[in-house]
């Protein structure tokens, strides 16, 4: 089992949309899927779960006794389960455990890998301090989504070096790639950042896919569902995360050979 988190220093550039999308073809590809949503602010996936009547999740999960088996959420794909942010109020008002944080997270992966999950992706608040570093520094990998805007060249750097402190500190995680989020395929000056942050940086630091700014992702986010669901046939954007899925496969060596005979086309009714 891998385990992958998003992390940006930065609010609003997608991580959620990407953790949504992703972990959707994913499981369409025939991985067992568990998407964590571990900001506090979050909604992953309440809508895809076949059951709304649990409102617990990963706070409850991180403050209490509670196993994966009580905060996890089935969706229509059964290879994809999410567990919910949960009850982070409730949950802190004895002050976040954060020193016990690095344990509960490695509870969940291992629960997770009991479970025979292949590949568990966490969504994360923005920021790299408090419970997003022990999140981070208990996976294997972490993806960073960076929007192609003017002060991206300088944002990078800080987060790999936040990130080799990390590994400095122990942690065994490592930067499975950037992904350029948000592109404004019909503006110069994002077309033009985009351009230079490839020059700039390595390749294998960087997934060739990049993601578009549309429409189709701010409603689809809105619905809280993947693009692919968000009308009866999906649009070509939902083949974006499809192919950055292939990509993220190759990148983390999630390559055993499956039988995919299984999996469905949809999650809706
Ligand atoms: N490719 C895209 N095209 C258009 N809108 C997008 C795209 N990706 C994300 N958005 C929209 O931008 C907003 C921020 O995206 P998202 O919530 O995924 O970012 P985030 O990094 O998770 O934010 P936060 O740090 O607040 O958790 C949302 O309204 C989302 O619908
Ligand atoms: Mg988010």
């Amino acid at each position: 089992m891998i385990a992958v988190a998003t992390a940006s220093q930065k609010g609003g550039v997608g991580k959620t949309t990407l953790c949504v999308n992703l972990a959707y073809s994913l499981a369409k590809r025939g991985w067992n899927t568990l998407l964590v949503d571990t900001d506090p602010q979050g909604a992953v996936g309440l809508s895809l779960a076949r059951s709304t009547r649990e409102k617990r999740g990963f706070y409850d999960f991180l403050t209490s006794g509670l196993t994966l088996a009580d905060v996890i959420l089935p969706t229509r794909l059964p290879e994809f389960s999410i567990v919910p942010a949960g009850q982070y109020d409730a949950c802190m008002r004895n002050g976040l455990p954060l020193d016990d944080a690095p344990r509960r997270v490695a509870d969940l992966l291992r629960s997770a890998e009991l479970r025979n999950v292949d590949l568990v992706l966490l969504d994360t608040a923005a920021g790299l301090s408090g419970l997003t570093e022990a999140v981070v520094k208990g996976c294997d990998y972490v993806i960073i989504p960076q929007q192609a805007e003017p002060l991206a060249a300088r944002s990078i750097p800080h987060m790999l070096e936040t990130l080799a402190r990390f590994r400095a500190d122990g942690a065994a995680v490592t930067v499975a790639a950037i992904l350029l989020t948000m592109v404004m395929t019909d503006h110069e000056m994002s077309l033009k950042v985009a351009r230079e942050l490839r020059e700039m940086l390595p390749p294998e630091l960087m997934f060739k896919q990049s993601i578009p700014r549309l429409n189709s992702f701010l409603e689809a986010s809105a619905r809280g569902v993947p693009v692919a669901l968000l009308k009866h046939n999906p649009p070509p954007e939902a083949l974006l995360f499809d192919q950055l899925a292939a990509e993220l496969e190759e990148r983390i060596g999630l390559t055993r050979e499956r039988d995919f005979s299984h999996v469905h086309s949809s999650l809706m009714d």
